[in-house]
């Protein structure tokens, strides 16, 4: 097979944990014969230190022809502290989910017994967590209309029925394929917008008559994540929603470094780990590359190529069986960000499919 990959590293820890999954990609190619091209682009700050814009028109070209975009992290300390900014890292990302119409974030969770000790929570909760969420990523209050006054400011949420739809109908999609649970997590008991969410899903349910449909406040929803996660299956929800309840989520898995992310939309997807830059471990070699190294397997898998992303995916868990590695996983073993790529990549060289 013959693909062309658009790599966006970013910023901080991007560049790092995107050579790892890289590297694994390149493993993969040699191993099942398949030609892969990575062209690179500029996103972040890394783009506007180079030219002023953080997505900048020639990254969005080389998205748009290629047949799945590898993306790092953006985020810089120095934008952060600065709140006169008016141009930003992040506005990167968030124009790129708009401009390449990406309105479905697909998060996976799934707790490992090899990571028990790394979360805070007791192995009884943990385990035989495997839930998704779906996280609406183009609408509601991050990218509605903004005023701001010298004492005053606004974020307007604003949702559309056919913004609703055509996500909840990949979560409902989703759930047929897995344990056949959504959960709708809204503020419906407050929020206009989580009413017509509600509203919309209530609709389509009965189109999906295997799935058990529910209905969470997404404050309790905050609560049941951390004190029964078994309950959840797929988890549908808002853009904020989804970002908040994500990172709660990924406290379950026992590192917010492990979890990759899928988006989808009108045309080409893009995947990237679920942390951000990182900027404090940039550049020490010490970043986890394992979310990436996961996303890589997602997007092997947006290829049709299930074989490939499942070698890849037992590679990397082989990794964390065996304990090799980064320190947010093994304060006290811990190996280097290449160290842990290399030995994913070598795995997949050196193992033959029938002993994974
Ligand atoms: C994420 C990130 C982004 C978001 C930031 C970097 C804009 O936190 O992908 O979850 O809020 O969506
Ligand atoms: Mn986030």
């Amino acid at each position: 097979m013959q693909k062309k990959i658009a790599v966006l590293p970013g910023d901080g820890i991007g560049p790092e944990v995107t050579r790892e999954a890289v590297k694994c990609m390149q493993s993969i190619a040699v191993r099942f014969n398949h030609q892969f091209q990575f062209d690179y682009g500029l996103i972040g700050a890394a783009a506007i230190d180079a030219c002023g814009a953080p997505f900048p028109d020639e990254t969005r070209r080389l998205c748009q022809k290629a047949d799945a975009i590898l993306f790092g992290a953006v985020g810089d300390p120095k934008y952060d502290n600065n709140p006169d900014a008016t141009i930003r890292p992040e506005q990167g990302l968030l124009k790129m989910r708009k401009e390449l119409g990406l309105f479905a974030n697909v998060r996976p969770v799934k707790s490992y017994s090899s990571l028990y000790q790394s979360s805070p929570l007791k192995p009884e909760i943990l385990k035989g967590i495997d839930l998704v969420v779906f996280r609406e990523l183009t609408g509601g209050i991050y990218f509605g209309e903004k005023t701001r006054t010298k004492n005053n400011a606004t974020d307007l949420c604003s949702y559309s029925v056919s913004e609703i739809t055509r996500i909840a109908v990949l979560a409902f999609e989703a759930a047929l394929r897995r344990n056949k649970k959504l959960t709708l997590v809204d503020k419906a008991n407050v929020l206009e917008t989580s009413r017509l969410w509600r509203e919309t899903v209530q609709g389509l349910a009965p189109s999906y008559p295997s799935v058990q449909t529910n209905y969470m406040f997404v404050d309790n929803a905050a609560m049941q994540l951390i004190m029964n996660p078994r309950q959840f299956d797929v988890i549908l929800t808002e853009n904020m929603f989804g970002d908040i309840l994500s990172d709660e989520a990924s406290v379950l898995a026992g590192s917010l470094g492990m979890l990759p992310s899928a988006s989808y939309g009108d045309g080409v997807s893009l995947f990237e780990p679920i942390h951000g830059s990182y900027p404090q471990a940039a550049g020490k070699n010490i970043a986890n590359p394992l979310g990436a190294i996961f996303s890589a397997a997602l997007l092997l898998e947006s290829f049709g190529l299930f074989v490939e992303s499942a070698f890849l995916t037992k590679a990397a868990e082989e990794s964390m069986a065996c304990g090799y590695v980064t320190s947010d996983m093994s304060p006290r073993s811990a190996v280097s960000t290449s160290k842990a790529g290399d030995w994913i990549s070598d795995f997949v060289f050196s193992h033959r499919m029938e002993t994974v």
